[in-house]
């Protein structure tokens, strides 16, 4: 498994639409796993092919407080019902969230990655998350589906969780050395292996800078001059959350 690199808005290969997978073969899955990696590598909620450059229709999901990620291949929404307003991130756009009108509740089906076909009806998180992925691999977009044009906020503002970091991250690895499964392992049987999540493995800096700019552009974001403190405010290092400083001591 290997973390691939995020696609940032504007990537023309998000607004192209994903072609089906005729056969869940070794590259799928091989495919699917990398994205598992890199989703949870970024703590974001979901991940669509396209945003790592593949145009499969291929989706992974971590819902917050599920032990294990699924794979879904072919995901197709049967069915909707409702409306409700709801904050939403995305990988894609490090660093904003925007109040988005998603279904109370989805019906979907997909296949696993053995190729067993699986259904759910849903409400919640995981329906909020089928929605925007299956538009991802129709190119769709969710600043698309925004309330109010230019109503992008900084990450963080409404929602913390599977908001993608935008810094190095520390993550404290344990390996279980013991070899019965069915005993609790002693504290001499775990060692600590630390690794290091490097922004840079999961997004090209220079093209999260053009992201902001861009977004700015199209009337999406404010510009600098406009934002008041807590807002979006210019600078050269996407490290500083995406260039989104929440603490106005720290503009500069
Ligand atoms: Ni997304």
């Amino acid at each position: 498994m290997s973390i691939r690199r995020i696609r940032v808005f504007p990537d023309p290969i998000l607004r192209k639409k994903c072609r089906v997978v005729r056969r869940v073969d070794d590259k799928i899955r091989e495919l699917a796993y990398d994205m598992i990696e890199t989703m949870d590598a970024a703590s974001g909620v979901g991940l669509a092919a396209n945003q790592v450059g593949a145009l499969q229709r291929v989706v992974t999901l971590h819902l917050p407080g599920d032990e294990d990620a699924i794979i879904l291949i072919n995901p197709e929404i049967r069915d909707t019902e409702g409306e409700r307003e709801i904050i939403e991130g995305c990988l894609s756009f490090p660093g904003y969230e925007g109040m988005v009108k998603r279904s109370v509740s989805v019906k979907a089906r997909w296949l696993d990655e053995n190729g067993s076909k699986m259904k759910v009806t849903t409400e919640d998180l995981f329906a909020q998350v089928l929605e925007h992925e299956v538009d991802h691999l129709n190119g769709i977009l969710y600043i698309d589906h925004l309330l109010e044009h230019e109503k992008l906020d900084a990450a963080g503002t409404h929602v913390e969780e599977g908001e993608p970091h935008m810094h190095d991250i520390e993550v404290e690895v344990h390996a279980d050395h013991s070899d019965d499964d069915e005993v609790e392992p002693q504290e001499s049987d775990i060692e600590v292996v630390h690794t290091t999540i490097k922004f840079n493995d999961l997004y090209s800096e220079s093209l999260v800078d053009q992201m902001h700019y861009d977004l700015r552009k199209a009337g999406y974001a404010l510009p600098p001059s406009e934002s008041k403190a807590g807002d979006r405010v210019e600078s050269d290092d996407p490290h500083l959350d995406g260039g989104v400083i929440l603490d106005p001591e720290h503009k500069h």
